[in-house]
């Protein structure tokens, strides 16, 4: 079985960030900083791969500005995870702007999964690009001219594959845009379920379309991760950047304007008090700690005042599909309060000033936060933040200074998508400081993520073989025996496919570092799941077993 990279460069959004090497001993400022030093290359670049900076990304830029017009095309953008939830909120955000200019919208998205997925992750539907094609031609139907962001940091989702070859197929209506933070040459060339492409043969197409310019690659290399392959974190920024680099100035153009928590078993909560999309990054930042971190549904949640109608998803309100959909902040009262301890922490999102914070929250005995965002030159009076365990002030006002945004009407929109920006990366580190301290995290990568899709399974592969050095097919062993709880792999395991191993990953806890501590030990499935029992920091675990050989 072909594994993900084998024989080939490790795609540079799998590799470790070198940064990173040590974060899960660093104390909590040691990692605050560590996320920033890996954040600047962003920017700053990485080796000597085109970056954000690079003369085609910024070329291709300009020339989207000039295509995006939103009074002439319909944008839609697609992709899965973050990546799609990121074209959520983006077109969520210039819409509302063109409702305000009595313009009629022009964007649209689409989620694998769905609404659903937009907070819970729904990991499988990312390997399908035959549903992939099928929205979006749902999607465009009735539409003259499509311009089609497909997002996919690691240049590998099926599901974006699909589309992206279907607006090949039909360059008259639909001008491609591919998102992504490979080279193209990593792009994942694997045969595709189904389908009889691979991710690499379509880049080539889209190449070739860029080359007559009906179709564009935007894929700057912004570096490794800071957790290895945890792409919702500088992918994520990355995205979110280079979508508003070419809305931002096109909507300007044409109106004229420019852990401890978690550690201790608790929850971690976000509570956006009236901050509208500001609660949205926290329903973001929640739903992919499952996926990435193998931690449950409880552990992060994300509660939005409003709920859905703040959302505006367009399957409306989702919450009769149980208790993890219920989002709004009167649902939060309504049905957690009662159970919050001195464990979990809830930390509000709130606009220029403190919140008040309910006083059914306050006498629970849980731990609160506060963020406050504030983009105002005429500061508001700070409200009461004694009632707080710490006040994190994200101070925004200075922005309005810069020479590109001082337009009239544009430094509102502009104080939005920062105020976004400054949230999501001030929870991204709240969620994965509070989750390298619970010890999901082995140097610098996951290793207790859920092997419940494709590209996660071959991850889940990989891992085992770097620090276990066996050859891929045992390691695969190990990930299977792990995934049944048995030494004996049977040939009805062995020749199961790829989805059943999948289908039981989805659900399964910490198959990963049982596989490897079985791997590393040589030991049965059984004994490596009972140390696991005694010692959960999986690091720990593992150095305390290789420690005894
Ligand atoms: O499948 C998990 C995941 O890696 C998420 O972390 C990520 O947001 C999503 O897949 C999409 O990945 P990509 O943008 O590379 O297609």
């Amino acid at each position: 079985m072909a594994s993900e990279g084998k024989g080939r460069e490790q795609p540079v959004t799998e590799q470790a960030n070198p940064l990173s090497s040590s974060i899960d001993i660093m104390s909590p400022l040691e990692m605050v900083s560590t996320l920033q030093a890996c954040d600047a290359e962003i920017f700053d670049g990485w080796q000597d791969f085109p970056g954000m900076f690079d003369e085609r990304i910024q070329k291709n830029l300009d020339r989207l500005v000039d295509i995006a017009n939103p009074s002439e095309s319909t944008v839609i953008f697609s992709g899965c995870g973050t990546s799609g939830r990121l074209g959520f909120i983006t077109a969520r955000t210039f819409n509302s702007w063109l409702r305000e200019q009595g313009v009629k919208e022009c964007y649209h998205s689409i989620m694998a999964g769905g609404d659903k997925a937009l907070f819970t992750s729904q990991e499988a539907v990312e390997d399908d690009p035959v549903l992939g094609a099928r929205l979006l031609q749902e999607a465009a139907e009735g539409k003259s001219h499509v311009l089609f962001f497909g997002i996919t940091c690691g240049l590998s989702a099926p599901f974006v594959a699909g589309q992206l070859d279907l607006c090949l197929q039909h360059l008259d209506r639909f001008t491609p845009v591919l998102v992504g933070f490979n080279p193209a040459h990593m792009a994942r060339n694997m045969p595709i379920a189904n389908w009889n492409k691979t991710f690499l043969q379509v880049i080539k197409d889209l190449e070739a379309a860029e080359a007559k310019g009906q179709g564009f690659l935007l894929n700057p290399v912004v570096g490794p991760e800071q957790i290895t392959g945890s792409s919702r974190m500088k992918s994520g920024t990355a995205t979110k950047l280079l979508l508003e680099s070419v809305l931002l100035p096109a909507h300007g153009k044409s109106f004229h304007q420019v852990s401890l928590s978690l550690r201790e078993g608790g929850h971690l909560y976000y509570y956006s008090a009236g901050s509208g999309s500001l609660g949205i990054m926290g329903l973001i930042d929640a739903s992919e700690c499952p996926p990435t971190y193998g931690a449950s549904l409880d552990d992060v949640r994300g509660f939005l005042e409003g709920g859905f109608s703040t959302l505006g998803n367009s399957d409306g309100d989702l919450s009769h599909l149980g208790p993890h959909f219920q989002i709004s902040t009167d649902d939060f009262t309504k049905h957690m309060v009662a159970s919050l301890s001195a464990k979990d922490l809830v930390i509000f999102l709130c606009k220029e000033q403190v919140c008040d914070v309910d006083q059914r929250i306050m006498g629970s005995g849980c731990r609160i936060a506060c963020v406050v965002v504030s983009t105002s030159q005429t500061p508001s009076p700070p409200g009461d933040q004694d009632k707080f365990h710490v006040v994190v002030q994200l101070d925004l006002s200075s922005v309005s200074q810069c020479p590109v945004i001082s337009g009239t009407g544009l430094w509102k929109w502009a104080a939005l998508l920062y105020s976004e920006l400054a949230v999501k990366w001030t929870l991204n580190a709240v969620s994965t400081g509070a989750h390298i301290l619970k010890g999901k995290v082995f140097n610098n990568t996951m290793i207790d993520l859920k092997p419940s899709n494709v590209k996660l399974f071959h991850r889940a592969v990989g891992i085992i073989q770097r620090y276990s050095n066996l050859p891929v097919e045992q390691c695969r062993d190990y990930l299977l025996r792990a995934l049944y709880s048995t030494d004996t792999l049977t040939e009805d395991i062995q020749n199961s496919p790829l989805a059943q191993h999948i289908k039981i990953g989805a659900s399964k806890l910490r198959v990963v570092p049982t596989a490897l501590l079985a791997a590393l030990l040589k030991r049965p499935i059984a004994e490596a799941e009972k140390i696991l029992q005694q010692q959960p920091i999986t690091r720990q675990a593992v150095l305390a077993s290789l420690n005894q050989q």
